[in-house]
């Protein structure tokens, strides 16, 4: 599976809250359109979820259900590593040291802590604080060339760059520079019900669509989507969040262009053309939904995958911790 001559691909989703359709449009859409072409490494980052209060039953229940729908999805075992963050210790032990190479500065900049630390006054911890570092750390062990993430984690990939060009200008080319690779549609698909915002995993409301969700449930959702006061479906992300929304959910579901859409719902009011969304969408995650549900049912082979995958990506991340230990000077008889 490790094949020198590809470039190599990392990217990660954690298994916090239930996986929307975000996350489905913006990382995991793409990472199956990626897995011929590059070598890939996809990771449950369970590390990252316990920035956040959490309960351990449920985490451990999503890891495992993540995983099954990163196979509904389209990721195959037998192409990809997939593989659970917390399997790999070395996550944990080059974070410390790339700890040491980034300025508080810097974490002080980062838009999605800010965000966090509002949102959880009782409890800002420094995992949270720290949270870029690990996620530099998943990156850089494995030598990505790119790592394909929404619009939200940019930032964080910008800075796992500056601490690897900071590192590799004291102690030679050790990291590879990843890129980050963002999609060029639905990079940051909105909620239904607050198009200002990110459908996000943690918004248990009528605003996010979850992978799992039954048809019904989704069809509802999207007719209670909030648009606008107009009547008129035409792409204008500024003007008309809610319905550019709608629309770039029903272009990625469908493969029309906005021209398309706009030309096919003119004249026609909201309320067909947020049922033609509800009903792209619940086609997109019919079989997502139907194939989750059946590995589910077959743990032995979730597990089977999760101890390939913690084989083959561990033999990568030990060579990079070795050297980066060998680089810092720790003693080894
Ligand atoms: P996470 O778990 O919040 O989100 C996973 C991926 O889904 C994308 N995404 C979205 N894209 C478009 N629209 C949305 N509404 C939307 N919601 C989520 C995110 O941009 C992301 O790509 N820190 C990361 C996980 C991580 C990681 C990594 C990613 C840990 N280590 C190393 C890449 C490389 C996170 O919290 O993503």
């Amino acid at each position: 599976m490790e094949n020198t001559a590809k470039k190599r691909i990392l990217s990660g989703i954690k298994p916090t809250g239930e996986l929307t359709l975000g996350s489905y449009i913006g990382a995991i859409k793409n990472w199956v359109s990626l897995q011929d072409e590059y070598d890939c490494l996809y990771m449950l980052a369970d590390m990252h979820s316990i920035t956040v209060r959490h309960d351990p039953a449920v985490l451990r229940r999503r890891t495992l259900e993540q995983l099954a729908q990163y196979i509904a999805c389209g990721l195959d075992p037998e192409k990809n590593i997939l593989f659970i963050q917390s399997h790999i210790p070395a996550h944990a032990e080059l974070a410390w040291v790339l700890n040491c190479y980034t300025m508080v500065g810097e974490l002080n900049r980062m838009t999605q802590f800010k965000e966090k630390s509002a949102k959880h006054t009782e409890n800002i911890n420094a995992g949270l604080y720290d949270y870029p570092v690990l996620m530099a750390s998943d990156i850089l062990l494995y030598n990505a060339d790119l790592v394909p993430v929404g619009e939200d984690q940019k930032q964080h990939v910008e800075l796992c760059r500056d601490i690897a060009a900071r590192f590799n200008g004291i102690y030679g080319d050790v990291f590879k520079i990843p890129e980050p690779f963002i999609p060029k549609l639905g990079a940051r698909i909105m909620s239904l019900d607050d198009p200002a915002s990110k459908m996000s995993k943690s918004e248990e409301s009528n605003g996010s669509v979850l992978l799992m969700d039954e048809p019904n449930i989704i069809k509802a959702k999207f007719r209670r989507a909030v648009t606008d006061s107009e009547t008129c479906v035409r792409y204008d992300p500024e003007n008309k969040k809610g319905v550019s929304n709608l629309m770039t959910i029903y272009s990625v579901c469908t493969g029309y262009t906005y021209e398309q859409i706009e030309n096919d719902f003119s004249g026609k009011g909201y309320g067909e053309f947020k049922t033609a969304v509800g009903d792209a969408v619940v086609e997109t995650l019919r079989p997502i939904r139907e194939e989750a549900k059946r590995l589910l049912a077959d743990k032995a082979y979730l597990n089977s995958v999760i101890t390939k995958g913690a084989e083959n990506a561990g033999r990568i991340a030990y060579r990079m911790l070795s050297k980066v230990y060998k680089k810092v000077g720790f003693y080894r008889p």
